[in-house]
């Protein structure tokens, strides 16, 4: 019997309450028994071991990034770049990719060092907290915000847009826009006119700056490029790093020994930091469209269905990870696909790993253990982001210097 004829009926990894909870040991089956499956009947499937994932994220002419249901109605795909393949794609990355030098992460470690003292400084000063209002979701937002010029005055607003977009991103993008979005996407693209004016006239160090000045043999960034971008980076920055924050702290609960030990060699921080983005992967799955008829492990996944290409069953997948249930501090080599992999690799991987890093040197020498406390809300380990609350119990150092 062929794979496409063993095919289970229909599965759904969605509205399932113990799989949001815990869906790994779900993937663990899916790898074992059905590493292509079909989910429901709207031309979706699931891939779910590591070999696949790998190689439909480096295929990118048969598995497209544009997935949205504009292309699927014969639309062409809205300018974006995580949701474009060639050559509009390779514009827009030749030149967003000039304003994530490493000088530009760099330029960002300061004020980022400054906002987790102030947040980890009131974080600490109770024994009792939420994690992700006090420090997971508010870095990466004051981050982003920095980057693109948003003054502190503004903040505020730039978070509530950040919110709706991110909250209605799912039906942007697979059922159509419904018209909630114009609002907001007005009043974004008005303040964003105005700060790229401005940017025009007297270029300031930041990112954006930087967008607005960077040319090469493509040319100059179009101001609705420039719009795009923002808003792609208020999407692809937050969600993310904010889950990457709240999965150390998770692995920092459920594996007490870390805690003690990042403590004792904070040099091993960066390994620990690829080791939770391996072990609980904070952007679970990404999607992708075949452009032919396609086989994966034997299964023929139609033209024009979605896949839905399961980034953290691949990294836990024990094909290629050795003991992969298990949090190893310094695993080596630690190939996780968690920033994705081929053209739409994640352009921000290194200043989420540097947010979390100066994070957790900035958390590890006022704590001696946290526990994430019982009455909390579940996981959520496959919404980007995890948990719109995460209350946790700090057992707290008296006195923070005098770790070595
Ligand atoms: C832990 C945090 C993060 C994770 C886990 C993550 C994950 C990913 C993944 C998996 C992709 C590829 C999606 C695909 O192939 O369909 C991606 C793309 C991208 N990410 Fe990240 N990301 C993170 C943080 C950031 C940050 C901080 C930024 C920017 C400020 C960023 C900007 C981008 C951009 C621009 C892309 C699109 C790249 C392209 O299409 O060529 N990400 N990210």
């Amino acid at each position: 019997m062929t794979q496409a004829e063993a095919q289970p009926q229909e599965f759904s990894l969605f509205d399932n309450p113990a799989i949001a909870e815990n869906p790994y040991p779900v993937f663990a089956t899916m790898r074992a028994s059905s590493p292509v499956v079909r989910m429901g009947p709207l031309g979706l499937w699931a891939v779910s071991r590591y070999d696949d994932v790998l190689g439909i994220l480096r295929n990118h002419e048969t598995f497209s990034s544009e997935v949205s249901a504009d292309v699927l109605a014969g639309e062409p795909a809205r300018p974006s770049m995580i949701f474009n393949d060639p050559p509009v794609h390779t514009r827009l990355r030749g030149l967003i990719s000039k304003a994530f030098t490493p000088r530009m992460i760099e330029l960002q470690r300061p004020a980022v060092q400054a906002y987790c003292e102030r947040l980890v400084g009131t974080l600490c000063a109770s024994s009792e907290a939420d994690l992700v209002a006090g420090l997971a979701y508010p870095l990466p937002v004051m981050v982003i915000a920095n980057m693109l010029g948003v003054g502190d005055g503004d903040l505020a607003t730039f978070k509530r847009w950040s919110d709706a977009i991110i909250e209605n991103i799912g039906t942007a993008l697979f059922v159509g826009d419904d018209g909630r979005m114009d609002e907001i996407n007005a009043e974004f693209d008005a303040y964003f006119r105005a700060r790229l004016d401005k940017l025009r006239r007297k270029p300031e160090d930041n990112l954006l700056s930087g967008l607005v000045h960077a040319e090469s043999e493509e040319g100059r960034l179009s101001e609705d490029d420039l719009l795009v971008i923002c808003r792609l980076l208020l999407v692809a920055g937050n969600e993310t790093t904010t889950g990457l924050i709240v999965n150390s702290v998770r692995v920092f609960s459920e594996f007490p020994h870390v805690v003690s030990e990042l403590r004792a060699r904070p040099d091993f921080i960066p390994f620990a930091i690829e080791e939770v983005l391996r072990y609980y992967a904070p952007f679970a799955a990404t999607f992708r469209r075949a452009t032919r008829d396609a086989e994966v492990a034997g299964v023929t996944i139609p033209r024009d269905d979605r896949v839905l290409v399961l980034l953290a069953s691949a990294n836990r997948d024990e094909r290629q990870f050795e003991r992969p249930d298990e949090f190893i501090i310094e695993r080596q080599p630690n190939r996780h696909v968690s920033f994705g992999m081929g053209i739409h690799f994640c352009l921000g991987a290194p200043l989420a790993r540097m947010e979390a890093e100066v994070a957790l040197r900035t958390l590890l020498p006022r704590i001696t253990a946290v526990r994430i406390a019982a009455d909390t809300e579940s996981a959520a380990l496959l919404r980007p982001g995890g948990p719109k609350a995460l209350h946790v119990h700090l057992s707290l150092v008296d006195d923070p210097s005098a770790l070595n």
